[in-house]
């Protein structure tokens, strides 16, 4: 419960914010051959640069792929293209790691903070650090509940959800009482509650009506994608090994699940869900052993966050307004922030090529010995 974001609010305003979104999307074309998941940035790391000071703090690794391989170099390239210098930092899942790197750019002089929490509280007590020292923070991604940071930038994580609920229904197509796992994220992340949600606006009545039928639904730790695989084994043992949908609620939570799957001799026989648009992710779509997964544009992300920093540091709130046209409501502080919210993209096999079309993934990271045949009659090179 709780965590009822984002739906009216944004939708609402969707209108008023086409404009500007528009923008930043079209910026957001511009760039993308350069994109790639490794991308080195343009000042070369390291390279101080000489512009005002901007810390960003990441929350984990091994949670996905993204945040080291997307959210890093791209957030260092559009932060530098501001004319910023960069330190951006990971956390490693470790709450105490957060707060100290957090000091330590606070005393380093930053003038701005975007920040991907591990939780809320944790993200929170960073912000009113920061605030209290005249910093404007960034909620980045993930929305710390209760919080104080004065713009957030993200996806619609709501749609995400809808989406991946759509692709296991249409995944599964007609097997009247069809079996499913929902395997979810860290119960600390608002995003997990919004994933949650927004999958159950499409499940839940099939639930309610029959047509599908949930064995169990468990969230995962720090989305913790290791224990997110024995979780998974065990409800499935304890289901007498039956299955046939389940929703993992990221690539590297699906990959482990399709791992104990494979032990099972089931991978290519269940649909499985995903998020992020990942290589293994893509490549396990392109095998048949995951069925869909939710690509999210993060250079679109991170341009919009370094944007949002740009103005601030120069503490142009106009210039900011004009870039966050939307809202979310933050239940728990009882407030709206400010947001910039993109769109997500369902993607299935029929559609890996966009990802590699849009740069956002090398064909030569998918396509590999088990997935050359796929690659050759989707086109994708
Ligand atoms: C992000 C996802 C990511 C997950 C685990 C969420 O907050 O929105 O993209 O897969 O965290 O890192």
């Amino acid at each position: 419960m709780g965590a009822r974001n984002t739906g009216r609010g944004p939708r609402l305003r969707r209108a008023v914010a086409a404009a500007g979104l528009g923008l930043l999307l079209a910026v957001a074309g511009c760039g993308q051959n350069s994109a790639g998941g490794g991308g080195e940035s343009a000042g070369g790391s390291g390279d101080s640069g000489g512009g005002v000071k901007v810390g960003v703090i990441l929350p984990e690794t091994d949670s996905s792929a993204r945040w080291e391989g997307f959210d890093k170099p791209m957030l260092d390239k559009a932060l530098r293209a501001e004319g910023m210098d960069p330190d951006i930092q990971n956390a490693q899942g470790d709450e105490q790691k957060f707060s100290t790197l957090a000091d330590g750019m606070i005393s380093s002089g930053v003038k701005v903070m975007i920040i991907a929490s591990i939780s809320s509280d944790g993200g929170t007590a960073v912000a009113q650090k920061a605030k209290a020292q005249g910093i404007p923070v960034i909620d980045y991604d993930r929305l710390n509940l209760g919080g104080v940071s004065d713009y957030y930038v993200s996806f619609d994580n709501e749609k995400v959800g809808a989406l991946q609920g759509e692709g296991l229904v249409q995944g599964i197509g007609d097997k009247p009482g069809a079996q499913v796992i929902e395997i979810e994220g860290a119960p600390t992340d608002n995003n997990a509650t919004l994933f949650y949600n927004g999958q159950q606006t499409v499940l839940k009545p099939k639930y309610e009506s029959g047509a599908l039928k949930l064995v169990q639904s468990q969230k995962i730790d720090k989305w913790d994608n290791q224990v997110g695989g024995t979780t998974f084994e065990q409800i499935l043992t304890g289901n007498g090994g039956k299955v046939d949908g389940v929703v993992a609620a990221n690539d590297g939570l699906a990959g482990a699940i399709v791992t104990v799957l494979a032990k099972y001799g089931l991978n290519g026989k269940v649909v499985v869900t995903g998020q992020d648009a990942t290589a293994d992710g893509l490549a396990a779509i392109l095998r048949g052993d995951q069925y869909m997964t939710v690509f999210k544009p993060i250079e679109q992300e991170a341009e919009a966050a370094a944007k949002l920093a740009g103005a601030l540091a120069k503490g142009d709130t106009a210039a900011a307004d004009g870039v966050a046209t939307q809202t979310v409501e933050d239940p728990k502080g009882n407030r709206d922030v400010k947001s910039v919210l993109l769109e997500p993209q369902l993607i299935t096999k029929d559609s890996v090529k966009k990802v590699t079309d849009a740069g956002y993934v090398k064909a030569s990271e998918i396509c590999n010995a088990e997935t050359q045949a796929a690659c050759g009659q989707l086109g994708i090179k």
